[in-house]
């Protein structure tokens, strides 16, 4: 099912079904702090600030590692601002697809990456990932697992849905 937004004219692809209220209130706990307001200041913030002068771990060397991965066939889970797919190098002209559980999130990332044209796809990654395309060679995960719910061995339960793409 397709969802079209009138005012900034993203196509994004919304689940079919579903798992639990309660797990899935749980889950976009994880996600409803990335309002446009946030993610306006998001790159500034946690890029340019906390991640030299808090995490000691600089944007440029997260972005070297973007570079040495990425492949054409890219999917990005948890995209935020899309910022580290702006910025990197990839081998090729990119098929790239998008997956949030964040409409805000996806919208910002698509606006930004929109001369690849990316498939976007609204989703909780603990939850089954449906988005009809496979065999990507590179997998995005950055700076999501904090934002999930639970302890390591529930949030692992990501890789395991990965896997399968
Ligand atoms: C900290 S941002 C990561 C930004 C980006 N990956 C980066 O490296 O700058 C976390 C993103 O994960 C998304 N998110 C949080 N919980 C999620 C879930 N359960 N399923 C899918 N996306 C989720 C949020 O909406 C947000 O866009």
């Amino acid at each position: 099912m397709y969802t079209e937004f009138p005012r900034r004219r993203t196509r994004i692809e919304t689940p079919m079904k579903s798992q639990s209220q309660m797990q899935r209130h749980n889950a976009s706990r994880g996600a409803v702090a990335y309002t446009p307001a946030t993610l306006a200041l998001y790159d500034l913030l946690v890029l340019g600030f906390s991640n030299s002068f808090v995490w000691n771990c600089p944007t440029r060397l997260i972005l070297d590692f973007y570079n040495q991965h990425v492949s054409a066939k890219h999917l990005n889970i948890g995209v935020g601002t899309g910022y580290f797919m702006v910025r990197c190098r990839f081998p090729a002209l990119p098929a790239i697809a998008l997956f949030d559980l964040n409409r805000n999130s996806l919208e910002k990332a698509a606006r930004r990456l929109r001369r690849y044209a990316p498939a976007c796809h609204m989703g909780d990654v603990l939850e089954r990932i449906d988005i009809g395309s496979s065999g990507f060679g590179s997998v995005g995960l950055n700076y999501l697992l904090h934002c999930l719910p639970g302890n390591l061995k529930t949030k692992s339960i990501v890789f395991r849905n990965v896997k399968l793409y």
